[in-house]
């Protein structure tokens, strides 16, 4: 079974991905897991510490001569800001005058809740775990299972859809979504260059106003087998695994598959996607057809050969330059919020930290279809149901 989990903090020595269960023999390629940390940092309207950071994998264990051995995988990711807190934030007890206490609870944040909760007398342990900072050892978890799902034709990017009152106001087709995460220069990651004008523009306005936005992102499967996810039971259903995994992210609010929104205001006559057949699968996985994708890909929570659409809705960043009303944790006295370092907008970002959750979920279920130790034996096992579904 795939599993994957993850530690460290916002401001200490690393970031952890642990990835156990993945078969041996799959390539896996520094290069791309670095382009993807990367294209985690980009995005117009993020903050002063992207700017300190480079992120990258260092792979301790599970991976040698370019390729998985069947062994569990670490990947260690510093934090280049640790250095400026490793006073602030040692492991032995230090010194307490160097503590940075968070001292009245920030609104949106896990500081309130979390401090009750572990009883600490401030939000600062609280906030060194549950920021986005982590969701950079999913990224790197999830480079490597989009290693593996590319052995099996598979492919997952993102693209974004709304930043505030701006909505990219047309489709956009799987060529020019795979092909924005070949530039080099992310703005806000959106295929039309009007949209993403419109987009950049109310990023300008919060900037403007210390306020901040939240939007929309789309992550997109292409070249996934029908058969993924089952039906059977309720929590093995591929809506309700992508569901989680992009609800699991930081700010995510809502997930969305396929046209699911639009869907409850509409009649069923507008909604399904109607079935054709042709005579070549012409690179299809079978001869099956649909008129639209409204579905996302997914029905009675299983693949069914379309490209897989998840949306997910992210609020407006917690973290703001006028701090709203707060409360101090050690008086009770009416302040304003702290204020940490923040991004305004980060839609982009949290778009490719969703890229990897989907891609997780994708493996999870490609490996529990197919199975196999060895990416050979795997391939085998993939071919031969995909043989038997193309004679459909
Ligand atoms: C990539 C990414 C970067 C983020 N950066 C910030 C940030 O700089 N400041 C902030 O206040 N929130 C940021 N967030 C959102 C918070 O981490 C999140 O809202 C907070 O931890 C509370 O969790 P919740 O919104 O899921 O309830 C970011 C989210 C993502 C996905």
């Amino acid at each position: 079974m795939l599993r994957f989990s993850t530690a460290g903090e916002s401001h200490g020595e690393s970031l952890v991905a642990l990835l156990s269960g993945m078969p041996a023999g799959v390539p896996v390629d520094e290069v791309f897991v670095n382009r993807e940390l990367w294209r985690r940092q980009q995005g117009y309207g993020r903050g002063g510490r992207m700017r300190i950071e480079t992120d990258t994998a260092h792979f301790l264990s599970g991976v040698r001569h370019g390729k998985t051995i069947g062994s569990p995988i670490a990947i260690e990711i510093e934090n280049r800001d640790w250095k400026n807190w490793t006073e602030v934030l040692p492991v032995g007890p230090g010194d307490p005058a160097k503590h940075k206490a968070v001292a009245s609870p920030r609104p949106g944040h896990a500081d309130l809740a979390g401090a009750l909760k572990w009883d600490f007398p401030d939000a600062r342990y609280v906030l060194e775990r549950a920021s986005a900072r982590e969701s950079t050892s999913r990224v790197a978890a999830g480079a490597v299972a989009k290693q593996l799902l590319q052995e099996l034709g598979m492919d997952v990017a993102s693209h974004v859809i709304r930043v505030g009152a701006a909505e990219l106001e047309r489709d956009a087709a799987w060529e020019e979504i795979a092909a924005l995460r070949a530039k080099d220069e992310v703005l806000l990651n959106c295929v039309d260059a009007e949209a993403e004008q419109r987009m950049k523009a109310e990023v300008d306005a919060v900037l403007r106003t210390g306020d901040t936005v939240g939007g929309v992102f789309e992550v997109v499967v292409h070249g996934a087998p029908p058969g993924l996810g089952t039906c059977a039971n309720w929590d093995e259903r591929l809506d309700g695994l992508l569901a989680q995994a992009v609800m699991s992210l930081q700010a995510v609010k809502a997930v969305e598959i396929g046209r699911g929104v639009t869907a409850a205001e509409s009649l069923g006559s507008q909604v399904h996607d109607a079935i054709g057949y042709a005579a070549e699968a012409n690179g299809r996985h079978t001869r099956f057809m649909r008129e639209h994708n409204n579905a996302g890909g997914v029905e009675g929570g299983i693949s069914n050969g379309e490209d897989i659409v998840t949306r997910g809705y992210l609020k407006p960043i917690s973290t703001l330059r006028r701090p709203l009303q707060s409360v101090r944790f050690d008086t009770r006295e009416e302040t304003k919020a702290a204020y940490e370092r923040s991004d305004v907008c980060v839609v982009p970002a949290a778009g490719v930290a969703a890229e990897a959750m989907v891609a997780l979920t994708m493996a999870k279920l490609a490996l529990e279809k197919f199975g196999g130790d060895s990416l050979r034996e795997l391939r085998r096992n993939y071919e031969g149901y995909v043989e038997q579904i193309g004679k459909y």
